[in-house]
């Protein structure tokens, strides 16, 4: 039973559509068949549209695409987070879409419209069949501008998807037991743990955004190694991409079973991540004259610029956690043990805040600095300091 969409612009969909329709149907074409032609690899094709070989994790270990076409209609897939790419819709589908069948998000797959999942549609007897599902890096460092319902829109690259909930897609995995599932059920959305497979612990991390890291040297919350090392880290020993990964620190040694995937394409990916610039706040957002407060005491009492200095807001030092009163057991199972003083960038877009999100919003992240560090800040002074923090 189709059921009517509402949307929140239709005319301005239509005029969009109509606009890309031609490229969404050439693109539809490309996708249907097991044989892609080859496709010029550029950072953001690979960003986007990259497996890097993860179908043999995500079909033949996880065996997802059962799962998606038993069960995953696209209200379900909506529902945990993952986001539809307007512009790879063809002009008038969603007005008759059945958004409660599974048919309908194979037909999206085939139509390459859901951010950061790639399937492969094959025509069986006349019916669509999914035989392949992988992952790209879109899937949590994208998300869509919503313009067209939520979870609907154009595509924002290196905005973390923080509604997006990873544990609970893996969990629809019919290949895991009941204990696993429980783990990565307690997650939530927003977060993901790439440490749990390798050490067993349950410590999920908030996902962070992925722009912004033109001139950091260091990545992750535990910099652990540059954006290339995490890279080959998340696309190997995470997305079960075909590639070759060691880490001698965490015992960690996986060798590319056949031809590498990954390697090649690491410095187009690279170079893409650092095009990503920070999303500038909207006007009136904050009050420009309480940040401008706020500005003299990140700088001075407030202590924040001996760690968050420099135009990317970090030192790019290590902290030992109880420095600033994290807790220590996500560092505890990284390489380096210790946390990296954040580059703070667009950081009203992407709460909560801290590795594990144990800060809401700016004002606990204020509230914990005042306290970890006494820094005895009155009321006033707080809140100067987040109108700053929401304009950087
Ligand atoms: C399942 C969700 C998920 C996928 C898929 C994923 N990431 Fe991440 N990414 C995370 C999480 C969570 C972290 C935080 C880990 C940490 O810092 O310890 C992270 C951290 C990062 C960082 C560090 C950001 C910083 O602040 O320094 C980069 C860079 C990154 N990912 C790039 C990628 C790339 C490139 C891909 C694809 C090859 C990818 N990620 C795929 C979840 C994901
Ligand atoms: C001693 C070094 C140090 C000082 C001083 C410091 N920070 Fe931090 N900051 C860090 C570290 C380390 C992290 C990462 C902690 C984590 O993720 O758990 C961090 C994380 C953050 C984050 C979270 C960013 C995100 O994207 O999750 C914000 C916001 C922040 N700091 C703001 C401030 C403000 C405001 C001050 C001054 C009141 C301050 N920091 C003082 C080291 C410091």
């Amino acid at each position: 039973m189709p059921i009517k969409v509402t949307l929140r612009n239709p005319k301005a969909l239509g005029r969009r559509l109509a606009g890309v329709a031609g490229v969404a149907l050439a693109s539809t074409a490309y996708w249907v068949g097991a044989q892609a032609p080859p496709r010029p690899s550029s950072g953001k094709d690979i960003f986007r549209f990259d497996t890097f070989g993860n179908e043999t994790f995500w079909t033949d270990t996880l065996r997802l695409h059962e799962t998606i076409s038993k069960a995953v209609d696209p209200t379900t897939a909506l529902s945990v987070g993952l986001k539809v790419d307007a512009d790879a819709l063809p002009p008038g589908i969603l007005k008759t879409a059945d958004l409660k069948s599974p048919a309908t998000t194979v037909a999206l797959l085939k139509l390459n419209a859901v951010v950061g999942v790639k399937g492969t549609v094959v025509s069986k007897d006349g019916k669509d069949v999914l035989t392949r599902v992988g992952i790209t890096c879109a899937l949590c460092h994208s998300t869509v501008d919503d313009s067209v319902m939520p979870g609907i829109g154009r595509r924002l690259d290196g905005r973390p998807n923080m509604t997006l909930n990873p544990g609970a897609i893996i969990a629809l995995s019919p290949a895991l037991d009941a204990a696993k599932k429980a783990v990565y059920n307690s997650w939530g959305p927003g977060k993901y743990d790439p440490r749990f497979n390798h050490d067993g612990k349950n410590g999920p991390v908030v996902i962070p955004p992925a722009f912004g890291l033109a001139g950091v040297r260091q990545a992750t919350y535990t910099g652990d190694g540059d954006i290339t090392y995490w890279n080959t880290y998340v696309a190997v020993t995470q997305m079960g991409g075909q590639g070759t990964f060691k880490e001698p620190r965490l015992g960690i040694a996986v060798q590319a079973k056949g031809a590498d995937l990954v390697q090649p394409k690491l410095r187009a990916l690279r170079e893409y991540q650092h095009s990503l610039a920070k999303p500038a706040p909207a006007a009136g957002s904050f009050d420009a004259a309480a940040a401008t407060r706020g500005r003299t005491l990140f700088a001075g009492s407030g202590k924040c610029a001996t760690c968050h200095s420099g135009t990317a807001f970090t030192d790019e030092k290590l902290h030992a956690p109880a420095e600033t009163g994290m807790d220590p057991a996500y560092a505890a199972r990284s390489a380096s043990k210790k946390y990296r003083a954040t580059p703070l960038r667009a950081l009203w877009q992407h709460p909560p805040y801290f590795h594990d999100g144990k800060a809401a919003n700016l004002a606990a992240v204020v509230d914990h600095y005042d306290a970890t560090l006494e820094l005895k800040l009155s009321a006033e002074q707080k809140k100067d300091l987040v109108e700053y923090l929401k304009s950087i």
